[in-house]
């Protein structure tokens, strides 16, 4: 039986938003299977056949006037589904039930208020007392007359038609984006959508979400072997656990280590996974090979590919050695794609060539397998408790797949590294000891390119400077710096300089993201 087509569930109309896997990860929580189809595949025989409940159609970075750059089959608004379009989507909608729309005087990108006109199943408790609710915007269209039939529901100052509805035929439109957290009560209007609106079932969890994966996994490789990228990190370590559920020995786990890991990390991932979980491993010591191809390169991107690439070269290495490998499984996750690609082919811009993503070779003998691809770092982490990984596992920081690399801006050096594993080794354990790391969603120490004077022992240094980073994130695309009681900020200063030769300056990051990257390159 296939698991998804019998279920109830939410069509996505994906129009290139950065947001869209954000709605249906939103609807993921609400224990609500949805599917995401482009607008350029919209089936409408397939859509009255399926068990549809409700249809959303994205944002997206395109003008609903530019016919040819977008395909939107208006069928879709004929059978008889209540619609929830945002942002593009509401434009689009209001345009083809004969609204019209035009570029606004004023720009919305942010925070918006909107004030209440009228009541609407969908606001239900969404206005503060004083009919008032605070939503994020990011627009420079917007609909400037309605369709026949429709009403308003809330304005803001400038734009008269932030919320519409047609409640008649259940559709509805909303100028802002819901689904970011940074709209205090989007979530309430999208459980409105669902449950008032929609009359959906609450029909998927991460038990549902785990054998789904498994299915999927077991239909793309077939009766192939498929090597693993093992990091040891949460997400790999998920991807690995998941193919051993589904396709059991037919799956090698390769642990390569390129010189540029945490202290003692290779030691505890063979530990963990060899002898404790009695996975299929194979250890490969490559640092020699990385650094000596690293050594002298100081621009980030070429450190990303040069890395992306050496990972790929040694997996196919033992791929060949190991025979009938067609696969290769990496731990990608959604915010990986969304910041190296664009999912859709549109216009979201490449911020930094993630390792398991932009970084790999455009020629690659194997073909990739992502089950996590379209999953945040939350539910990679439910679904590994589903799988009965440690908690040690999955409450683990993020480790970034270029590691060490990308935490020491200009060149790389040998004596660099240790400094650094030393710094960041005393970092983590303070944390550790004084109940901080699982507050923490990621921390690492860096090494700063500049040598600054210091003063140590009436004798004057010369020496690195050593930052600090910790930050608190939901899933790693927005994050706020960590505030640490200044005894800790003390504690681990003194620590770090009294403890590592080459160091003699601690400094603290205290910027969020946006404007800053979580890592420093
Ligand atoms: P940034 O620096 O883009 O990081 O704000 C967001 C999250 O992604 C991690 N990261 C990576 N993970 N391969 C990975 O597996 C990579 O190339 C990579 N680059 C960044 C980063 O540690 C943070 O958790």
């Amino acid at each position: 039986m296939s698991l998804s087509n019998n279920l109830n569930k939410i069509l996505i109309v994906d129009f290139g938003s950065q947001f869209t896997q954000l709605i249906a990860r939103r609807i993921r929580e609400f224990g609500v299977f949805s599917e995401i189809v482009s607008h350029k595949k919209i089936n409408v025989t397939k859509i009255i056949k399926e068990n549809i409940s409700g249809i959303i159609l994205s944002g997206g970075p395109l003008n609903v006037y530019q016919n040819d750059k977008f395909k939107f089959d208006k069928k879709i608004l004929k059978v008889g589904l209540p619609i929830l379009g945002i942002c593009f989507g509401h434009q689009i909608l209001s345009k083809e039930l004969g609204g019209r729309v035009k570029k606004s005087k004023h720009r919305e990108f942010g925070l918006a208020t909107i004030n209440k006109i009228s009541n609407s199943v969908l606001t239900k408790n969404f206005f503060n007392q004083k009919n008032i609710s605070n939503v994020w915007m990011s627009h420079a269209d917007q609909v400037s007359k309605m369709p026949k039939n429709f009403k308003v529901i809330a304005s803001t100052k400038n734009s008269k038609l932030t919320i519409i509805e047609n409640s008649k035929n259940n559709f509805y439109g909303v100028q802002f984006h819901p689904e970011v957290t940074h709209t205090k009560k989007g979530k309430i209007l999208l459980r409105n959508f669902l449950f008032l609106i929609c009359k959906v079932k609450k029909n998927w969890s991460s038990k549902d979400q785990k054998l789904k994966l498994i299915k999927d996994i077991r239909e793309q490789v077939g009766n192939n072997k498929v090597i693993c990228g093992l990091s040891g990190g949460v997400d790999s370590s998920v991807v690995a656990q998941l193919l051993s559920k589904a396709i059991g020995k037919k799956l090698i786990c390769i642990f390569v280590n390129n010189g540029l890991l945490r202290k003692n990390e290779e030691k505890q991932v063979v530990n963990t996974f060899k002898k404790k979980l009695k996975i299929n491993l194979i250890y490969v010591n490559a640092e020699k090979e990385f650094i000596n191809k690293l050594i002298k390169v100081s621009d980030p991107e070429k450190k990303r590919k040069i890395i992306g690439n050496l990972f790929i070269k040694i997996f196919e290495r033992y791929a060949k050695k190991i025979k009938n490998v067609k696969f290769l499984a990496q731990g990608t996750l959604y915010p990986d794609l969304i910041e190296s690609k664009s999912v859709t082919g549109s216009q979201t811009s490449k911020i930094k060539s993630h390792h398991n993503v932009g970084g790999l070779p455009k020629k690659m003998k194997l073909k990739l397998v992502e089950p996590l691809k379209f999953l945040f770092k939350d539910e990679v982490r439910k679904l590994g408790l589903e799988l009965n990984l440690s908690k040690d596992i999955i409450s683990r920081h993020p480790f970034p797949g270029p590691g060490l690399a990308i935490r020491m801006p200009g060149i790389i050096t040998y004596e660099k590294i240790k400094i650094l594993k030393e710094a960041d080794f005393y970092f983590i354990k303070a944390l550790k000891e004084y109940g901080l790391y699982h507050k923490i969603w990621q921390a690492y120490a860096a090494l700063l390119p500049v040598k600054t004077v210091g003063v140590m022992g009436d004798n004057r240094t010369y020496e690195h400077i050593c930052l600090l980073r910790a930050i608190t994130s939901e899933d790693g695309m927005t994050a706020d710096f960590f505030d640490f009681p200044r005894g800790f900020m003390q504690l681990i200063s003194n620590q770090i300089i009294n403890n590592i030769r080459g160091i003699n300056r601690v400094v603290y990051d205290v910027t969020s993201k946006p404007p800053s990257t979580i890592e420093l390159e």
